[in-house]
């Protein structure tokens, strides 16, 4: 491994957002709330956490000017994420905002889809290319018991009206649940592949509020595959395809249609990852795992230039550590939980 750049140092001079091992950030995922509705067992406890206090997250036009300042550092897409961005009453309103930035970032979501079947139409008009809908199951039962919550039916509607409003390829995440949906996941493929969206599976990584993730217990991305490839063939797309995605691609029976397994904890992608995170109090993160991060509200509060926080941006991205080294000895769940920071 490279040895870790000299933290004294500053990044060199540029309007890029580099870190120490040469990767480039480009893809800025943003949250926009803390808050959500769904109380998935792998994220949050049944009765919630405590939601930030709205003084401490950034307005409209705090959130527009930041995410600029990225853009101006080389971000061409800009993902929303939570909790659950749907519950921030603004978001299409921001989506607009986002959407009159120069260069004009690719705009995408995730999002638990709840709420899409209403706002699907105005968020595709307001200026949002694409949705990542989160969906472990098609079982109702089984969806209630992942996410506490009888709210299948809404998520299903919410799909179909991504698709109708041209929020395409419309793609859904799924994390596979020992004892409790893993059997499945082929049903939850042939489903999808009705429907024409592109699923894509996340091993279980440790981001839950309540610290429970066993690395023995995880559904690891061989598995998956394994169990999908009892009822399809899969054929591995190949890896130039992939870039900084994060999911290693499969046509299915021969394609067009393409299954994703995204093995964060197996087999890390982190020397190809060109993300940077900004949570919705303000605070940039260099990584999912990053044991710190860079506040700018208290700047941009207190009058900093856009230079400034670009400089405050830059630091931050530049001390990126080369990898989240999850089940390495000395690995710490970061105090956020998934929720806090955005997936
Ligand atoms: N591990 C993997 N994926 C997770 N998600 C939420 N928590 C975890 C976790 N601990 C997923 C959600 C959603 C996206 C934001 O991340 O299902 O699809
Ligand atoms: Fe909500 Fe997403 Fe967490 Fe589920 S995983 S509780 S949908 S924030």
């Amino acid at each position: 491994m490279t040895a870790l750049p000299d933290p004294r140092l500053r990044p060199p001079q540029g309007r890029t957002l580099v870190d120490g091992y040469g990767r480039v950030a480009r893809d800025l995922r943003v949250s926009v709330t803390d808050r959500c509705g769904l109380r998935c067992t792998y994220c949050m406890p049944a009765e919630g956490l405590p939601w930030l206090p709205r003084e401490e997250i950034l307005d409209d036009e705090e959130l527009l000017r930041v995410v600029g300042v990225f853009v101006g550092l080389g971000v061409r897409q800009v993902r929303l994420t939570g909790g659950e961005p749907l519950l921030r009453r603004s978001i299409v309103d921001l989506v607009a905002g986002l959407a009159a930035l120069t260069p004009r970032p690719q705009l995408a979501m995730t999002t638990n889809g709840v709420g899409l079947a209403a706002l699907a139409g105005p968020l595709a008009r307001a200026g949002l290319d694409r949705v990542n809908v989160s969906l472990d199951t098609i079982s109702r039962a089984q969806f209630l018991a992942l996410t506490r919550r009888d709210r299948f039916d809404d998520v299903v509607a919410g799909l179909a009206a991504a698709a109708e409003a041209g929020l395409t390829p419309v793609k859904v995440n799924a994390v596979a649940m020992r004892g409790v949906n893993d059997a499945d996941v082929a049903e939850l493929l042939d489903w999808c592949l009705e429907r024409g969206y592109e699923l894509r599976f996340i091993e279980q990584m440790p981001l839950d509020a309540q610290h429970g993730w066993d690395r023995e217990r995880m559904v690891t991305a061989a598995e998956v595959r394994e169990r999908l490839e009892r009822r399809h063939t899969l054929t591995p797309l190949p890896d130039a395809d992939r870039g900084s995605a994060p999911a290693e691609r499969f046509l299915v029976d021969g394609g067009p249609a393409t299954v994703g397994i995204v093995a964060s904890v197996s087999a890390p992608f982190c020397a190809a990852c060109d993300r940077t995170r900004l949570t919705a109090d303000g605070q940039v993160r260099n990584c999912l795992f990053s044991q710190r991060e860079t506040d700018l509200r208290g700047p941009l509060r207190d009058g900093a230039s856009d230079a400034e926080l670009g400089e405050l941006i830059r630091g931050e991205m530049w001390r990126k550590a080369p990898s989240h080294g999850i089940g390495r000895p000395g690995f710490h769940q970061p105090d956020r939980p998934m929720s806090a920071i955005g997936g």
